[in-house]
């Protein structure tokens, strides 16, 4: 056994992961040796307190709201159009989940939303850019972060579809860097007796990982500007939409939010605030009550606007930050080897270590809080049932008069 390997180890207490050494074939061996090589072990210091409690002073935002883009949206959206044309924007799809609470076998964006017809995820979101791209005559380049295990399937289906109509040489798959998963303690779980078990590591290193793919070279040599990020999980999502290119630029911001009123103060949405001045979003799970329940003078939620996942990052606020975000724990069901055997428990039984793409927005140091119509801009699929599901997102699809 080398000895940077046990050093590596015993640095972060994970001896246990050589416990079924002496059983493995010598490829085996090698195999785990090149996981433990190739882990970020670091996350697992995020246990007990991570620096995501030490939060400033929290305060409202206030958004653009429909009524004020309503007045200016032929305006925003000359300049928006211009800008696509141009070629200074592209999108990036964020499709590098897991989707458990969906419990669907495959890639989110493959899941037929439709009824009478097959209507994939991917495929109401191509047609959603199809409506863009036929209104400015022009296509833009779309980034596709899959995870190193969804990445085969996605591809295939975007191939078996003809790539949904769009040009094939604007669509630019990669691969999200992964992360160890552990036990409650921070013991790092065993996938398989040779191999450390490691889950996606969230959304929040989609521009690291871009870089790292090379992809960050089209965009240099595109001269792209902007970049607009968008979950797979909601079908009503507008993708590169002129009116809110138009108006972030028009702001003069480094970056533009989505956002609409939040439904009821326990809907489970990041909320975009003020944080020592500075616009930040505080995820549900993290949002205390005292501020998720504060009503301002009239009533209404003082933290009232949720973000739905649709981001216009500026390319070179990007570069110039660190894109370093802190760590969020997620209590996941974890398949993990125990007592030689694979186990694969249906309750949380430890942690995913996640950045998220939530907490860019801070770094950006200002944003664009750009108000959308709910009923006819989220619908999102993150549940088999009941709220946010399959069948609350194909309801506000007839609603919008698509044909499913
Ligand atoms: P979610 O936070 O809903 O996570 O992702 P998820 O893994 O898809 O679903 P659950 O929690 O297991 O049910 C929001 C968006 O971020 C992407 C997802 O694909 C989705 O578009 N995402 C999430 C990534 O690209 N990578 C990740 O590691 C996590």
């Amino acid at each position: 056994m080398k000895n940077d390997i046990l050093q590596k180890l015993e640095n972060y207490g994970q001896e246990h992961l050589l416990q079924y050494y002496g059983e493995l074939t010598a490829e085996e061996r090698e195999q785990l040796i090149s996981d433990i090589r190739n882990a970020d072990f670091s996350v697992l210091e995020n246990i007990g307190g991570s620096a995501l409690k030490k939060r400033g002073t929290i305060s409202p935002v206030n958004a653009v709201s429909v009524e004020d883009i309503q007045k200016k949206c032929a305006e925003y959206e000359r300049a928006g159009l211009e800008i696509i044309r141009s070629g200074k924007v592209a999108a990036v799809l964020l499709a590098g989940g897991q989707g458990t609470r969906l419990g669907f076998d495959g890639p989110k964006g493959c899941y037929n939303i439709g009824i009478n017809k097959k209507l994939s995820i991917f495929g109401q979101q191509m047609n959603n850019i199809a409506e863009v791209t036929k209104q400015a005559g022009a296509y833009f380049h779309i980034f596709i972060m899959t995870s190193a295990a969804n990445r085969g399937q996605t591809v295939e289906f975007f191939k078996e579809n003809n790539y949904f109509g769009y040009p094939e040489n604007k669509l630019h798959f990669y691969v999200q860097e992964q992360a160890p998963v552990s036990d409650y303690s921070g013991k790092v779980y065993l996938s398989e007796k040779h191999r450390v078990a490691l889950a996606p590591n969230g959304n929040g290193g989609w521009y690291l990982s871009l870089i790292k793919s090379g992809l960050s070279k089209v965009i240099e040599k595109e001269n792209i500007e902007w970049l607009n990020v968008y979950s797979v999980d909601n079908v009503l999502q507008r993708i590169c939409d002129p009116a809110f290119i138009g108006a972030t630029v028009a702001a003069n911001c480094n970056c533009g939010a989505k956002v609409v009123k939040k439904a009821y103060p326990e809907e489970k949405v990041g909320v975009l605030c003020l944080e020592d001045g500075k616009p930040a979003i505080i995820e549900y799970y993290e949002m205390p009550d005292a501020l998720k329940y504060e009503r301002d003078g009239s009533g209404g939620l003082k933290y009232c606007y949720g973000v739905i996942l649709n981001y216009l990052f500026n390319v070179k606020a990007l570069n110039e930050t660190s894109c370093s975000l802190p760590y969020h724990l997620a209590d996941k069901a974890l398949a993990h080897i125990k007592d030689g055997v694979k186990v694969v428990p249906d309750k949380p039984c430890g942690y995913k270590f996640e950045t998220l793409v939530v907490d860019m927005v801070k770094l950006m140091g200002t944003c664009l809080a750009y108000e959308v119509v709910r009923e006819k801009e989220f619908a999102p699929v993150k549940n088999a049932e009941g709220a946010d599901s399959v069948q609350t997102a194909r309801e506000l699809l007839i609603k919008n008069g698509i044909e499913i």
